[in-house]
Parts: structure tokens; C-alpha cells; sequence
């Protein structure tokens, strides 16, 4: 089947003030002209407005590091889905595992803040992964199977989703499972969005990621299935994240 665009999207966590994001945009911007993949960046909530005016021209999309399930109310300190797609996001990150931990979030908040997003005419980047204990006692695959089940919302449109693998102790360690392992979990995401989208889940982009840096990702970008990454503490560095870029 034909394999879709590959994306490589950086998530820049909460680092950045609006100077430097606004510089790192532009470098980006200015190197983005001679990728064939799709480049997207994800900076924190409040450079959103700094970072997409510096990322105006170029082909570079922005995204967003989360939303809140509904489109608007009484929820202090959240930022909607409608207001990311206002100022100009193409993309939202769901369900990253730092997220997960540390606003308890569980697959069924998820789903329903991919389904704002998709609601806003943005794509959710849906995250899962395993944690070591689960990977060391070989549940990597039935961990995630189980939250792909649970954090894709029902009635979700191929064509606003992509899937984010990232093993949660290969986040930001320099660990990297091994390519087999890679493989085996992206096939069987695959699998699983067959079973729910026909011939439609060839066109879903499953990225990889925790630890990719340019020394690693021509390798890991050529395993089946893999259709792009998205890139951390690499993706704060203008020449690191391009290059990045240029192996996908
Ligand atoms: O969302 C990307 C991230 O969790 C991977 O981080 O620093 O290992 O590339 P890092």
C-alpha cells in the first residue's frame, strides 16, 4: 500500500521563552524548504500566537501540546480545542505520557480530547506507550493495544488522527528499544487500525518516538510502519531537528 507523508513533529515540553521559540521557529522555517516530509512543531500554549507568526510562509505546521474535551467553559487554566485551530493549529498532541502521569489523565479523557480535536478540524496526534516494568515483563504489545482501543474516540475520521508511539522509558533516557521491538509494536498498531478503518489505516501516520536524535532516526525511520517521529529534547535544536527531518 502507499505509504502516506511522513511526519516529524517536535515537542518542545515546557522549555522555550517567546525569544528564543520564536528564533528556533524561524530556523526551522528557513531549512524546512528542501524536506520532503512534513514538519510540525508544538510549543508551549502561550508561544502559539510568537511561533505561528514565525512560522508564516514556510511549509512548517504548528501543533499543540494538549486540549481540553469540550469547546469552551469553565475549566481554569485549560486552553479548547477551537481556540488551538483559531490560532492556527493544524495538530494537537493527546494523551503524551507525561500528560498521563502527571494529570492522571486515562485513555477515556483521551479519546474524548481527540474527538475536540478532530470537533475543531484539527489533528490529534494520539500518544501511547509502555512503561519499563510493562516492557520488562513482555506487555509492551498488550499495553498498547489496550490504550489505542481506549484513546481513539468512536466515529473518528482516519484523515484527523495520527498515532504516537513512545515507549515511556525511552522518553528523554537516550534508550531506544530494539528495531524488532519497533516493528513488532507499530505492525500490531497497524493491525488494530485495519480492524477499525479498512483499507483507511494505511493512510494513518504512526511516528515513533523517545530518544530520536539524527545519529538514530535514518534507522528507525526505515522500519516498517514506522511513517515518522516525534522528536523531544531533539527537536530544540534548529540543525538537530532538521536533520531529523531529512532521515524520515
Ligand atoms: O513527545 C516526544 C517525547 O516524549 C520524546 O522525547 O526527548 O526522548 O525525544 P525525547
Amino acid at each position: 500500500p502507499h505509504r502516506p507523508t511522513p511526519l516529524v513533529a517536535g515537542n518542545w515540553k515546557m522549555n522555550m521563552l517567546s525569544a528564543d521559540g520564536r528564533a528556533l521557529a524561524a530556523a526551522v522555517a528557513a531549512g524546512a524548504g528542501s524536506i520532503a516530509a512534513e514538519l510540525a512543531v508544538c510549543p508551549p500554549a502561550p508561544l502559539l500566537p510568537v511561533v505561528g507568526d514565525a512560522l508564516t510562509g514556510s511549509t512548517v505546521a504548528l501543533g499543540a501540546q494538549d486540549c481540553h474535551a469540550e469547546a469552551s467553559g469553565a475549566h481554569t487554566g485549560d486552553v479548547a480545542a477551537v481556540l488551538l485551530a483559531d490560532l492556527g493549529c493544524r495538530y494537537a498532541i493527546v494523551g503524551h505520557s507525561e500528560r498521563r502521569q502527571d494529570h492522571d489523565e486515562g485513555d477515556e479523557q483521551v479519546a474524548a480530547k481527540a474527538a475536540a480535536a478532530a470537533a475543531a478540524g484539527l489533528v490529534a496526534i494520539v500518544c501511547v506507550g509502555e512503561t519499563l516494568d510493562q516492557y520488562k515483563a513482555g506487555e509492551g504489545v498488550a499495553v498498547v493495544e489496550r490504550q489505542i482501543a481506549g484513546s481513539i474516540p468512536a466515529g473518528a475520521s482516519p484523515d484527523r488522527l495520527v498515532i504516537a508511539y513512545e515507549p515511556v522509558w525511552a522518553i528523554g533516557s537516550g534508550l531506544v528499544p530494539t528495531n524488532d521491538d519497533i516493528r513488532a509494536v507499530h505492525g500490531a498498531i497497524r493491525a488494530r487500525l485495519a480492524e477499525r478503518f479498512g483499507d483507511d489505516a494505511h493512510g494513518i501516520r504512526i511516528l515513533y518516538g523517545g530518544s530520536v536524535k539524527p545519529g538514530n532516526a535514518t534507522e528507525i525511520l526505515a522500519i516498517e510502519n514506522v511513517d515518522g517521529a516525534l522528536v523531544g529534547g531533539a527537536s530544540l535544536k534548529a540543525a538537530d531537528f532538521l536533520a531529523i527531518g531529512a532521515a524520515a
